[in-house]
Parts: structure tokens; C-alpha cells; sequence
């Protein structure tokens, strides 16, 4: 919960499906992990798919959400409208499989993020999500995977990386058992980069989650 002397910055998520992203945000907000002189408090979900789980998650920490229509012919002006009633000064995408309208981004411009299950650039970009990017990540032969996240800009996973957590690949890893893995890491990282970026905390990501990051 938040400290009642402090202005939240209130943010919204964005989901597409489980959410479990969205409930370790919710988790750490929760166990107070958000407080402090700046204060993060998610205000709304927004999901493009009306049986995403994720609605049940907002349903149950009674946070608002909304629906969006994918054929919306005003998809960005919807999203703005929505954002703007409920005076959203942030976003988290946390598993939205469908790229943020322009405008919305030009209105947020630096205040997104996006949390991505493998390193970035390299396994990013066009249809490279869930279970695709852990074959990738195999197929690949490299010897660490491990979620990053990065600002969103106007082109598709290529803002700049703001956080990352080295995950090792195993011998015998399938795309689902590293994908299972990675997860794990995805919940502790995002709730921390979103501390880290927002303001309110300059020590939420240790070294290691920044090494190899340059000044962003
Ligand atoms: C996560 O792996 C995230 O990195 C990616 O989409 C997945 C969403 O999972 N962008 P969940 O809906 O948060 O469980």
C-alpha cells in the first residue's frame, strides 16, 4: 500500500493473457515495495483480449480495468481517454502481444516499459515472443538467457534496456522448463526496474541487473 503523506505516480499495465507479471507488481505493491517519498500505485489494467486471466488478478487486488477492442478504429484515442480518466502517469506492459499505438507512445514518451523474456536486441522484434524466444535462446547455443527490460519506443522491443538478469541455459533445457525459469527472475526484476525508473528507488536494480547497461 501506499504512504499517505507521498503523490503516487500512478501507472497503468498492460496485459494480453496470465498476468503473472502483473500480480508480482500487484504483490509488491502489496508488501509495500512501492512506498516511499515517490510512490507507485497501478491504477488500471488494460488487456485487448476479454478472457485474459489477467482480469481476474485486477478483480481479486480491486484494481480497475478495461477491455480494448484490437478493430477499435480510435484504438489510440480510446487507450488516451482511458489513461486520462484515470489519471495514469505511467505504463507497464506485461505480456501485450500487440504493439502500443504511436500517439500513446509519443504521450508517454520515456514513461513505458516492457519486460521481454530473453536478452535484447538479440532475441527480439517481430514475432518474437513467449516460447518462440526460448527456442531461439536454444537453438542459439548461448550459454545465458534471462528477462530484460526496456523503455518502449516507437519500434518494437528496440528501446533502450534498462534492466536484465542473467539466467543460465542448461544442457537439457526444453523452451518451456527455460521459459519457467526465466519467469521467476521476471518477477522480481520488473517490480524492481519499475522502482529503479520511476524514482523511487536508485538502488531497486543491483549492479548485476545493470552490468553491461549503458548510461540510460
Ligand atoms: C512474460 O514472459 C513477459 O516477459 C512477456 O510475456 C510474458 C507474459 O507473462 N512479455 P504473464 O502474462 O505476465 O504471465
Amino acid at each position: 500500500m501506499t504512504d499517505a503523506t507521498a503523490t503516487p505516480l500512478r501507472f497503468a499495465v498492460y496485459a494480453s493473457g496470465r498476468g503473472s507479471n502483473f500480480q508480482a507488481l500487484l504483490q509488491a505493491w502489496r508488501l509495500g515495495h512501492f512506498d516511499g517519498p515517490v510512490a507507485l500505485m497501478p491504477a488500471l489494467l488494460i488487456v485487448n483480449k476479454a478472457q485474459a486471466k489477467a482480469l481476474e488478478v485486477a478483480a481479486e487486488f480491486g484494481i480497475p480495468s478495461a477491455v480494448i477492442d484490437n478493430q477499435d478504429p480510435a484504438l489510440a484515442q480510446t487507450q488516451l481517454g482511458l489513461l486520462a480518466d484515470h489519471g495514469i502517469d505511467r505504463i507497464a506492459l506485461a505480456g501485450f502481444l500487440r504493439p502500443v499505438p504511436g500517439e500513446v507512445v509519443a504521450a508517454y514518451s520515456d514513461k513505458i516499459l516492457n519486460i521481454h523474456p530473453g536478452p535484447l536486441p538479440q532475441f527480439g522484434g517481430h514475432k518474437m515472443y513467449g516460447r518462440h524466444v526460448h527456442q531461439a535462446v536454444l537453438d542459439a547455443k548461448v550459454e545465458f538467457s534471462g528477462p530484460t527490460v526496456h523503455r518502449v519506443d516507437e519500434v518494437y522491443d528496440r528501446g533502450p534496456v534498462i534492466a536484465h538478469q542473467a539466467v543460465k541455459v542448461q544442457p537439457d533445457d526444453s523452451p518451456e522448463s527455460l521459459a519457467a525459469r526465466v519467469l521467476v527472475v521476471e518477477h522480481e526484476l520488473y517490480p524492481r526496474a519499475l522502482r529503479w525508473d520511476w524514482g523511487q528507488d536508485p538502488n531497486a536494480l543491483t549492479p548485476e541487473m545493470r552490468a553491461g547497461i549503458s548510461a540510460s
